[in-house]
């Protein structure tokens, strides 16, 4: 046993968060009942997830655009495998809105009536290192790193919450055609996020007016995120599971290609290797800096 165990469970080959992981949701899962109103977020940690918790509940639910209701996004869009504030999800109105991290054989059989709808989001997974590396540093429920050298080696082991990014995207991928989902890039909602929300109120089949697509918008950039309680997951990461530091934040810094401030020449060819290799058969278009096309 190394020491990243500790901080890790595997569930049927897939690694989750040790401590705060719902067991009895996850052994019970084939079993949960899905509505046909029912939408999942399914995300590898760190390509986005609590943006597009924000985006959703934005998009359903009036009062939260209003802000006449204060509830923050882990609520409005309950983690399926980490029922954090231990919300019966039976008794959540429709339409629910869920969130996860589960690979595609680990989330409820229901998603397969093809009614239930999932979102796939997803983000170059350099950035996606980065940012988990800093979340890891961050976060005192997560294994800390030395430096990006050894998280890249932990990264490319799949030793992380989530297990390995190209087992998830693959997974996910290849299995489509099972489920109701649709894909969209981190990087697409980044460049242009009106039309991302747009592309989004379509699959949801939800029509909002031009004001209520503003709202959404809006509440949406990371600047505005940043500063929102509701949003920016402040309460839960430093007030409820706890931080290393107080000068670390979840919205941290939301860009396109920050990988290239971090990662050496040796470092990114090693992951180009090993990309290419993994994902030459995943037509999946990946966008790695800000001004690519
Ligand atoms: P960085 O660490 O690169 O800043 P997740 O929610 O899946 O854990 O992803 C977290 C990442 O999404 C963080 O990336 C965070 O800053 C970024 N993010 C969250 N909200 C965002 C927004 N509105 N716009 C852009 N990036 C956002």
């Amino acid at each position: 046993m190394d020491d990243t165990d500790s901080y890790l469970l595997s569930f049927r080959g897939y690694n989750l968060e040790r401590n705060l992981v719902d067991i009895d949701q996850l052994e019970n899962a084939d079993d949960f009942e899905i509505r046909d109103d029912d939408v999942f977020i399914v995300t590898y940690p760190k390509s986005g997830t609590i943006w597009t918790q924000q985006i959703l509940s934005l998009i359903y639910f009036e009062e939260h655009r209003n802000k006449t209701e204060k509830v923050v996004t882990i609520d409005r869009a309950p983690f399926f495998e980490y029922n954090i504030h231990k919300l019966d999800f039976s008794k959540i109105s429709s339409p629910r809105i869920f969130t996860s991290h589960l690979p595609y054989y680990l989330v409820p059989k229901g998603l397969k009536n093809k009614k239930a709808k999932v979102i796939y989001i997803y983000r170059n997974p350099k950035d996606v290192l980065i940012s988990y590396f800093y979340f890891t540093n961050l976060m005192a429920n997560l294994q800390a790193t030395r430096n990006l050298d050894e998280f890249l080696d932990r990264f490319l082991d799949g030793k992380v919450i989530g297990s390995l990014w190209f087992d998830h995207i693959r997974g996910w991928y290849e299995h489509k055609h099972d489920f109701n989902i649709m894909f969209m890039k981190y990087e697409d909602m980044k460049k242009d996020l009106r039309s991302s929300v747009v592309k989004i109120c379509s699959f949801l089949e939800k029509e909002l007016n031009e004001e209520e697509l503003d709202s959404v918008v809006k509440q949406s950039t990371f600047r505005n995120m940043k500063s929102d309680p509701q949003a920016n997951y402040d309460q839960i990461i430093k007030g409820e599971i706890g931080t290393r530091t107080n000068d670390g934040f979840f919205m941290r810094k939301g860009t396109i290609g920050d990988w290239k401030y971090h990662f050496t020449v040796e470092q990114s060819e090693r992951f180009d290797r090993i990309f290419q290799r993994k994902m030459k058969d995943i037509p999946l278009k990946f966008i790695w800096d800000i001004n690519e096309e």
